[in-house]
C-alpha cells in the first residue's frame, strides 16, 4: 500500500480568512502527492487571493459560482460533491463553520458541503477570540459529533495583531489527516509498539554517549500503521520529531529508560517493530558534576546496556517481532545471524553508509530478510514508502498467525 492520494479527487474549500494565502502551499502539496484538486472559493475568500493561481495550481476552473454550469451542462458544485474522495476546507471562517453546522446553503461552498457525503476535514483559522467564542465552539463540536474532523488551529501570534489559539494548521498536519481519512484500516484492530531514535548515555550531566539516529524511520512507521487503523505506541529516544498524529508517544533518553517502557508495554500489543538505535554500552558511572579537563587521557569503562530485543524474543508468545540491523559491512550475514539469535520473525537491513540510505536520510534502501529464509530487497524509497511496505508485510504475518 503506499502512502500517497494517487488518483483521488480532492475538494479544496478556502473561506474569506487572512490564511487563505497559505492554501496556495497546501494546494501544491495535495497535487504533489498524487492528487486531483478541485477549488470552491466563497466570494470573500475572492477578497483575499485570486483564484487564479488556484486555477493554474488545480488545472480546474475555480468554482464560486452556485449557478455555474459543470461539464455537460451538469450543476458544478453537484458534480464535485458526487466524485469528491475527500473535503478540506482550509481556511474555515467562523462564518462557513457555523453555516455548515446549521444547514445553511447560499453560496456554492455550503450547498457543496450539503451535499458530500465523503470524508470532510475542517481547518479553523480566525482571531483567538471568534475562536473561543462560545458560539464557533458550540459549532465545531456539532461538526465533529457529526462525524467531521476538525484540523485544531494552532497557537501563536495572529495577523490581527493577537496572540492565541487560531492560526491555521500547518499544511503536513492537514495533509496527515487527509491520509488518515483516505488510508484503508487495514490493521484495525491491531496493537503495534514502534520503537525510534536514538539512546543517550551519559558520562556526566552535560556528556553522552550516543548516535545520528533522527528518529525518521521509526516515526514514519508509527505514523503509517496509525493511518492504517492501528492502535500504536511509539517509545522513542531524544528526537526533534513531533508527535505523528493518533500516536501515543513515550519520550525516553537511556537505553534503560526505553528497555522500561518496551517492557511494560510488550504485553498489551501484537506486533512490535524495534527502528531505535539503542546504545549497546553506557559509562559504568555517570559523575553527578560535569568531568573537568584534567589528565592528558581518561579512560572510559562501559557496561552492556539490556538487550531490549533479546529479551522480547525470549518473552514472546503470540507477538510479532520485528528488527532493524543497520550495518556499515556483511549486512545479509549480520542481520540473518540477528533474526535468529534474538528469535525475530523478520529483520529489516540495511547499509548505513551507502548513499541515501540509513540514519537522518528521508530515504531508504533496506532488504527485509524473514524467518522461514525468504530475502526480499526493496528499491531505494522515502521512509514512508519503506514504513507501508513493512506494515504490509507486518499484517501478513499477523495473518499467517495460528491464533490469527
Ligand atoms: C481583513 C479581514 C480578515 C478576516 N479574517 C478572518 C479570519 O481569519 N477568520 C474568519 O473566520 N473570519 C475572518 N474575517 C471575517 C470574514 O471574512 C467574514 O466573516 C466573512 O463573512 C466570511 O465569509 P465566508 O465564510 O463566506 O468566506 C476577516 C475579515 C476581514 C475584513
Amino acid at each position: 500500500m503506499s502512502p500517497s492520494l494517487m488518483d483521488k479527487t480532492i475538494v479544496l474549500g478556502i473561506s474569506g480568512g487572512i490564511a487563505a494565502y497559505k492554501s496556495v502551499e497546501l494546494l501544491r502539496r495535495i497535487t504533489q502527492m498524487g492528487a486531483s484538486v478541485r477549488v470552491i472559493m466563497t466570494e470573500n475568500a475572492r477578497q483575499f487571493v485570486g483564484p487564479l493561481t488556484f486555477e493554474a495550481l488545480s488545472g480546474y476552473p475555480v468554482c464560486s459560482d452556485l449557478f455555474e454550469k459543470g461539464a455537460n451542462t451538469s450543476i458544478q458544485h453537484i458534480e464535485w460533491a458526487q466524485t469528491a474522495d475527500a473535503v478540506v476546507i482550509a481556511p474555515a471562517t467562523a462564518n462557513i463553520i457555523a453555516k455548515i453546522a446549521c444547514g445553511i446553503a447560499d453560496d456554492a461552498l455550503s450547498t457543496f458541503m450539503l451535499a458530500v457525503s465523503a470524508p470532510r476535514i475542517i481547518c479553523p483559522a480566525m482571531n483567538s477570540a471568534m475562536y473561543l467564542n462560545e458560539a464557533v465552539q458550540e459549532n465545531l463540536k456539532t461538526l465533529q459529533q457529526r462525524g467531521y474532523q476538525i484540523v485544531s488551529p494552532g497557537s501563536g501570534q495572529l495577523a490581527c495583531g493577537t496572540s492565541g489559539p487560531g492560526r491555521l494548521a500547518d499544511p503536513q498536519e492537514i495533509l496527515d489527516e487527509l491520509l488518515m481519512a483516505l488510508t484503508p484500516k487495514d490493521l484495525a484492530g491491531n496493537h503495534i509498539l514502534v520503537t525510534a531514535g536514538p539512546t543517550r548515555e551519559h558520562l556526566d550531566p552535560v556528556r553522552f554517549i550516543s548516535n545520528p539516529s533522527s528518529g525518521k524511520m521509526g516515526f514514519a512507521i508509527a505514523a503509517a500503521a496509525a493511518q492504517r487503523g492501528a492502535s500504536v505506541i511509539l517509545i522513542s529516544g531524544p528526537s526533534s520529531l513531533p508527535d505523528p498524529p493518533h500516536v501515543q508517544v513515550i519520550r525516553v533518553v537511556s537505553a534503560q529508560e526505553m528497555a522500561d517502557a518496551v517492557f511494560d508495554h510488550f504485553d498489551q500489543v501484537n506486533a512490535v517493530i524495534k527502528t531505535a538505535a539503542v546504545s549497546d554500552y553506557r559509562p559504568q558511572t555517570c559523575s553527578p558534576h560535569k568531568i573537568k579537563k584534567g589528565d592528558d587521557e581518561i579512560v572510559l569503562t562501559l557496561e552492556k546496556t539490556t538487550d531490549i530485543l533479546n529479551t522480547l524474543g525470549m518473552r514472546k508468545r503470540c507477538q510479532i517481532l520485528v528488527g532493524f540491523a543497520a550495518e556499515t559491512q556483511d549486512m545479509p550475514a549480520y542481520a540473518q545471524e540477528k533474526l535468529k539469535k534474538k528469535n525475530l520473525d523478520m529483520i529489516v537491513g540495511n547499509l548505513v553508509s551507502e548513499k541515501g540510505s540509513g540514519f537522518a536520510t528521508e530515504t531508504n534502501k533496506v532488504t527485509l530478510f524473514y524467518k522461514d529464509g525468504r530475502v526480499e530487497p526493496l528499491s531505494l524509497m522515502p521512509k514512508d514508502a519503506v514504513s507501508h511496505v513493512i506494515l504490509d508485510r507486518v499484517a501478513a504475518l499477523l495473518m499467517q498467525r495460528p491464533e490469527a
